[in-house]
């Protein structure tokens, strides 16, 4: 039977669409679950959205929206994003499903029942976009939040308290007696010192909000809501069915690796377990706390107007280009800065020369040469052996690396194979093999060797880019199909057919690159802005129905069905016109600024309703005996009012 793998991103404020940053976590997630799955486990990898709290509450407000209108834009655009880059969760929560809002109340139950939770009051610092409580003493000493330097703001109220501190002794021994329960190792000294050892200690959480009305109520106290990150944290069991599917929650909690940024490290290594030890559940086995992709070196930030975003980068170089490129580039337990230049000049030298080189060139040469054939003739030479080696020996440091997600390693070890591969072109020379007849079974054991290198290849760097793997496969002629096992044998192909395709990789011109990708971003950015704007001049529209009258009020207004007899031009004003009406038995005369919607014709002989009681009042020395009805869209398009049926003038609107 398969073992079970349990794989989490964090769950993501849908404050505002994600950047690479956030993309980041998620792109590696997804290729640990398919290398898990080519290992030969059943994987479930969960990830969704954190969608209570004052961040959003705010955020929504400021949109002029409810917090619920909000987020669910935002999380289509998350669930859009994960699409377009063929990322395999199997299940998205959102913190605002009731069937996880009803575990987060179960276990807050559960827990005050058993006096883990306990109500007093709460004095301290708040960060609103860390969602994080601080004393006085942790802060920044110009009372700024530790974790992100942002200002904080003094909170007071009743409040519910987690017995975090009752735990210390477990927590201390769990950090620093499980080597695997944190990684990378100098992230859990750092709590350590700073949470567990600090003059304060670890002292009880507050979980739960009186001064918030956007989050899950504490169920037997409708006055607060629960701390949105301890609804948050609970994601992790509801995603895998805690309180409605107790045989996959058994079969897959605990979590393997819950994958977090370093900044949610301390909630994920502190909080977490002791919530978990409270709720008698096993552990998770690891907290990976992964490092920040900067810009430039400088955090990326919005009002610094310094964030990537993953969709241009996408749409002009393909999502394997973009996973490529952060899986390679960093490593996964540190820091790295992002640039423009750095990804073009991955593109070119890894991609487009190594590996989009090596497949074209023997693609080529195999329909230049031998007919597309691809088969081995037994003719061995020189550096066979050295390649076939080194070929064999890829999976083994692959599968080592990824023991600790070091996915630049696991890529720079296959890129070793990559570029000895090219070599070996050029030591066997093929075109030279191919000018003499002799050597044709030589060309052809050349030509078998570099596609067995290339099938091994299809197969190590499948977890990370898949869609290129496919595309070696094809044109190799190969089946789809792989076996991780098959990475380790030399020899499968027996005799294939090549088939030409297109450059997997084209090279890049670095500088106009860079301009397009501005572009395509700012593109990207307007198009934002505009839908935002759009909705914005929705939302306004739908809130401009003024005060509620009564029937009575209504019932003031004279509204009849008037014939348009004839149009003159007001004689004193270009913008007017005089329309002269016939409404029943009477005749009347009204003065209006429609003169650059409508022209004389379209109006004559037209039936529209006008207000007739409206007290008369003179245009340029003319009287207007009433006012015409008209509506007015948002583009400015603008339409008398009628009735739908054609119907004899002088009749009452009522
Ligand atoms: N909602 C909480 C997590 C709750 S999990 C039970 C949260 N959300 S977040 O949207 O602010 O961040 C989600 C993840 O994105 C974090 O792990 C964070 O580290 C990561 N990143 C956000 N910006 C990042 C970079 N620039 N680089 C790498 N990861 C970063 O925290």
């Amino acid at each position: 039977m398969k073992k079970n793998f349990y794989l989490t991103t964090p769950i993501y404020y849908p404050s505002d669409n994600l950047h690479i940053g956030h993309t980041y976590c998620t792109v590696a997630s997804d290729c640990i679950k398919r290398f898990k799955e080519l290992e030969g486990y059943n994987v479930f990898f969960t990830t969704g959205s954190d969608e209570h709290g004052q961040k959003i509450a705010t955020k929504a407000s400021e949109a002029g929206m409810e917090p619920k209108e909000y987020v669910d834009k935002i999380v289509a655009n998350i669930k859009k994003l994960w699409e377009m880059l063929d990322i395999k969760y199997d299940a998205f929560i959102r913190s605002t499903d009731p069937r996880h809002e009803k575990d987060v109340q179960d276990i807050f139950q559960k827990l005050y029942d058993k006096g883990d939770i306990y109500k007093g009051e709460y004095e301290g610092y708040y960060c609103t976009p860390c969602e994080s409580f601080w004393t006085e003493a942790q802060l920044n000493e110009n009372h700024t939040c530790p974790d992100c330097g942002r200002p904080t703001q003094l909170t007071k109220e009743e409040s519910y308290f987690f017995r975090l501190s009752k735990y210390k002794d477990r927590l201390l021994d769990l950090l620093q007696n499980n080597d695997e329960f944190t990684e990378p190792a100098f992230r859990k000294n750092e709590l350590i010192r700073n949470f567990i050892e600090s003059d304060e200690g670890l002292e009880d959480l507050s979980v739960s909000r009186s001064s918030l009305d956007w989050g899950v109520r504490v169920p037997f106290d409708e006055k607060h809501v629960i701390y949105v990150w301890i609804d948050a944290l609970i994601c992790y069991l509801s995603a895998i069915g805690y309180g409605d599917d107790k045989e996959k929650f058994e079969s897959f909690w605990p979590a393997d690796v819950h994958l977090v940024g370093k900044e949610i490290f301390r909630f994920h290594a502190l909080i977490w377990p002791a919530l978990l030890m409270a709720l008698d559940l096993p552990l998770p086995k690891k907290i990976f706390g992964h490092g920040w992709i900067l810009f430039d070196n400088d955090k990326m930030s919005k009002s610094k107007g310094n964030v990537i975003y993953p969709e241009p980068i996408i749409k002009l170089y393909g999502v394997d280009a973009l996973k490529y490129f952060l899986l390679r580039e960093f490593s996964f337990g540190s820091d790295g800065s992002f640039s423009k230049e750095k990804f073009m000049q991955r593109l070119n030298s890894d991609l487009a020369n190594d590996l989009g080189n090596l497949l074209s060139r023997t693609v080529a040469m195999a329909i230049k040469y031998n007919e597309g054939i691809i088969e081995d003739k037994g003719v061995k030479d020189g550096p066979d052996d050295d390649l076939k080696d080194l070929a064999l020996s890829v999976k083994g440091k692959v599968e080592e690396a990824m023991e600790h997600f070091r996915f630049n390693v696991c890529l720079e070890e296959i890129w070793k194979l990559i570029r000895r591969s090219n070599k070996y072109v050029d030591e066997t020379e093929p075109w030279i093999l191919a000018k003499d007849e002799s050597k044709k079974n030589r060309l052809n054991t050349v030509l078998y060797n570099l596609s067995e290198s290339l099938r091994i290849i299809s197969i190590l760097i499948n977890p990370f880019i898949a869609n290129t793997s496919k595309e070696i496969r094809r044109q190799l002629g190969l089946e789809e199909e792989i076996s991780w096992e098959d990475a380790k044998v030399w020899g499968l192909i027996k005799k294939a057919k090549v088939n030409k395709g297109e450059v997997i990789f084209p090279r890049l011109d670095i500088k106009k690159e860079i301009l397009r990708l501005d572009e395509e971003n700012a593109k990207l950015m307007e198009e934002r802005a505009i839908s935002k704007k759009a909705e914005e001049k929705e939302e306004k529209n739908a809130k401009a129905f003024k005060d509620e009258i009564a029937l009575d009020d209504f019932n003031k207004l004279d509204i009849r069905l008037a014939l348009v007899e004839s149009v003159e031009d007001h004689p004193n004003a270009d913008r007017l016109y005089l329309l002269n009406l016939k409404i029943g038995n009477t005749k009347r005369q009204i003065v209006s600024n429609i003169k650059d919607k409508y022209t004389k014709e379209e109006l004559t002989g037209k039936k529209i309703l006008v207000l007739c009681n409206l007290k008369a009042h003179k245009f340029r020395g003319i009287e207007s005996q009433g006012m015409l009805l008209a509506c007015e869209d948002e583009d400015g398009k603008l339409s008398i009012a009628s009735t739908l049926a054609d119907i004899k003038d002088g009749a009452i609107i009522s």
